[in-house]
């Protein structure tokens, strides 16, 4: 069993006082339970409005988000994108890219979304940026390779967002104790971030765990 990071009581009195999603928000939710394996990767109501809030405070050009599952955050991100901005989001599987797709051009935001199927890195490779906003939420071993990949082409005010930072806890837990590959290398990347002096970062126990890192 995972540790508690926030306690179920709490992260349900922090939802029930978050501005609700819109209405094409709650519907892709349903069905992305209701159809879709592995549905406790949806960044969920109270991550998506924050990730909401971070886009209207930054009011990018170029959004660039790296694992888009069934496209709740990019949908969420959309919602306060300035006139001409664009998304483009990152992912590996076709039946996942299909299913974002249907619900983004459902909500009208097909001309501001693109989503970029294949291995993350190789579309980051092919971008110049400048980006201004980054959402790092795919493979956790991944992670490294996608904050270093993106962080010469972050704009000078640009922010990177990582999802799962805390692992349910399970990074501040007895390393002896877990048997989860996945948290020596949350571990590792964490500590990297912290020890970065290109960079200024602050952790928040929302959800899973955000970092919020800039240019120093
Ligand atoms: C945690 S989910 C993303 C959740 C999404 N941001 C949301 O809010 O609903 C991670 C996604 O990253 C995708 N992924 C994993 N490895 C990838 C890679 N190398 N390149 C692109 N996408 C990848 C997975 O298929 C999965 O859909």
């Amino acid at each position: 069993m995972s540790p508690e990071l926030v306690s179920d009581a709490v992260e349900a009195y922090a939802a029930a006082h978050t501005s609700p999603p819109p209405e094409h928000l709650r519907a892709l939710a349903a069905e992305t339970r209701a159809t879709l394996d592995s549905p406790q990767m949806l960044t969920g109501e109270v991550e998506g409005r924050l990730l909401e809030f971070l886009v209207f405070l930054a009011r990018p050009r170029l959004v660039l988000e790296i694992g888009t599952y069934s496209g709740y955050s990019a949908l969420s991100m959309a919602q306060t994108l300035p006139e001409g901005a664009r998304i483009i989001s990152c992912e590996l599987d076709p039946e996942r890219v299909a299913f974002a797709e249907a619900h983004i051009d459902g909500a009208g935001m097909s001309d501001r979304i693109e989503i970029r199927q294949g291995p993350a890195l190789e579309t980051i490779d092919a971008l110049d940026g400048p980006f201004d906003v980054v959402f790092i939420d795919a493979d956790k071993g991944g992670y490294l390779a996608y904050y270093e990949a993106v962080l010469p082409k972050l704009a000078e005010s640009g922010v990177i967002v990582v999802d799962n930072v805390l692992w349910s806890g399970r990074v501040a837990g007895d390393p002896e104790a877990d048997d989860d590959e996945r948290t020596p290398v949350l571990r590792a990347f964490n500590d990297h971030v912290l020890a970065d002096e290109r960079v200024v970062s602050v952790m928040l126990t929302v959800r899973d765990g955000v970092t919020l890192v800039r240019r120093a």
